[in-house]
């Protein structure tokens, strides 16, 4: 134990920082420089063991070695009577356990990814290196303030080892495993076997942690923990943070595969997933107030115009002058509801061929309306009410197709949202839930819904007016392993889940 004032070689202690299985870490300040550092020493019972201090010591030649912007550098070995430690940057900020165990609610996903990207990046570069950390963990990851930014640094390669080129360790085996929280099933098996598949695992469990502000192994004692580890056995993230986006769940569950084969073989990967499947924010706004456009077809006081969708390929009423009207002037209410798209569900990436409900006119279209059709020309009254007529019939027709005949017969007025249960607006009709799973007739579906009602189907399953909200899925398959999703349904928008389940022996379902 160092107490503040004391020197060891070059360094004085200003204070204790913290302790953890091996060391303690204290501020120091250079006798000579005056300049602030974080020493880290090895604990007193520990360090007249020959082989211990030889490896606490690698730990700070792997790690100088490492120069990078998310790894914190080391600069120093300080061996006294006594004393052995190493010599660091002293940063300003708290480690990412710290800062979690005081959020009240989990960062959000852009955060999340900005802390972990920076992770991925410095483990990216030590796996390149031939470094294996193997005790990657919230409290080795450190958030330091920079001048009012925030940069994030990989601590404590503590227990590193350093592997050749085909993975395999060349110098230490066997050395003290990672925290069991933290670990990898093989590290629990047998220590020697890790590589860098095995600190994809516990960036997974770090992830985990980091999405939904909660632990993923908890338990009473080291072996119930490491149990639960091999046989993973966790609650899903996105039951413990409903709010997940998908993406972020589907990097962490793959990141913490069973079986190291089917985890990301790199942390360039592992990055690549986050960065693809993170929601485009720009790109949904910009494509679907062309797509979601009415095209206007009646006159003045329609009676009831079924809105019709800018032509996909349909029967062709309308080529009357709306489409290039309505194409420079968008709806208003349409992209502003779109301009915040809901990221997590996989919802289908086409607009819905119905519009759900008749936009009303924006007042520069009803000016131009009223403008427009001129009088004196009756032709064009005449035209304008066939093509309504047209496009009622063919409307009806086409929902009669896609509905199996659930929409109201003969162009019976449609329903209002809010109208009576059993009828269905145009509105309703968007709003369909369908997930398709594979194998499609093995699979048994237990789904919850926004409000915490369950049951249970089998096969694929479409309602065509589910609750909104965050939806839970999970499947089962004889001789496929268990798996949970979920799926949010934003009002007025169709959402599908596409899922298949993976064989037991590894294999996914076609
Ligand atoms: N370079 C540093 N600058 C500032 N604080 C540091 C630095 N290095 C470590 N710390 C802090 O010192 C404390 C002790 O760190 P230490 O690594 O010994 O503990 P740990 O990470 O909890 O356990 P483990 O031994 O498993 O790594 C932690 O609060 C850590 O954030
Ligand atoms: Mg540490």
């Amino acid at each position: 134990m160092l107490s503040p004032g004391n020197v060891v070689e070059r360094y004085e202690v200003e204070r204790e920082l913290g302790g953890g299985g091996m060391a303690r870490v204290y501020k120091v300040r250079h006798v000579a420089l005056g300049s602030v550092h974080a020493l880290k020493v090895l604990d007193p019972e520990l360090v007249g063991n020959a082989e211990l201090r030889a490896r606490f010591l690698d730990e700070g030649r792997i790690q100088a070695r490492l120069r990078h912007p998310n790894i914190l550098v080391i600069t120093d070995v300080v061996v006294a009577p006594g004393v052995a430690g190493l010599v660091m940057d002293y940063l300003e900020g708290e480690s990412l356990d710290k800062y979690l165990a005081s959020a009240r609610r989990p960062p959000d996903a852009d955060e999340v990814r900005d802390i972990f990207q920076q992770v991925l990046a410095a483990m990216g570069f030590a796996h390149e290196h031939g470094v294996i950390h193997r005790d990657l963990k919230p409290s080795n990851i450190f958030l330091e303030q920079v001048h009012g930014r925030r940069v994030v640094r990989v601590l404590d390669f503590g227990i590193a080892k350093v592997s050749g080129a085909e993975g395999r360790p060349v110098t230490r085996t066997g050395s003290r495993m990672g925290t069991p929280q933290y670990m990898s099933p093989e590290q629990i098996r047998a220590a020697e076997d890790v590589t860098v598949r095995s600190d994809i695992f516990s960036l997974g469990i770090t992830l985990y942690e980091l999405a939904t502000a909660q632990p993923c192994f908890q338990g009473e004692s080291d072996f119930s923990i490491m149990e639960k580890i091999v046989r993973a056995e966790f609650v899903p993230p996105d039951v413990v943070h409903p709010g997940l986006e998908p993406g972020l769940r589907a990097a962490i569950l793959r990141a913490m595969a069973l079986e190291p084969e089917r985890r990301f073989a790199s942390c360039q990967e592992f990055s690549a997933a986050l960065v693809e499947q993170a929601p485009a924010r720009t790109a949904t706004p910009l494509r679907v107030p062309v797509t979601r456009i009415p095209v206007t077809v009646a006159p003045a006081q329609p009676p009831e115009p079924p809105a019709v969708q800018k032509p996909e390929p349909r029967p062709e009423p309308v080529q009357a002058p709306a489409p290039r009207a309505v194409e420079a002037r968008p709806a208003p209410a349409a992209p502003a509801r779109l301009a915040e798209p809901k990221p997590s569900a996989p919802i289908e990436k086409k607009a819905p061929k119905l519009a759900k409900k008749p936009v009303p006119p924006s007042p520069e279209k009803a000016e131009e309306a009223e403008a427009a059709p001129p009088r004196g020309r009756p032709w064009r009254w005449a035209l304008l009410f066939a093509l309504a007529g047209l496009v009622a019939l063919f409307g009806s027709g086409l929902i009669g197709m896609l509905f199996g005949g659930s929409a109201p017969k003969g162009g019976a007025p449609v329903t209002r949202p809010g109208g009576s249960p059993g009828t269905r607006s145009s509105a309703a009709r968007d709003e369909s839930l369908s997930i398709e799973v594979r194998p499609a007739n093995l699979t048994t579906l237990e789904l919850m819904d926004p409000q915490g009602r369950q049951f249970t189907v089998t096969g694929p399953y479409v309602d065509r007016k589910p609750t909104p909200g965050v939806w839970h899925v999970m499947g089962r398959a004889p001789g496929y392993e268990d798996e949970r999703w979920t799926v949010e349904v934003t009002p007025g928008k169709p959402a599908s889940l596409r899922v298949s389940l993976t064989h037991r022996g590894g294999r996914k379902s076609p």
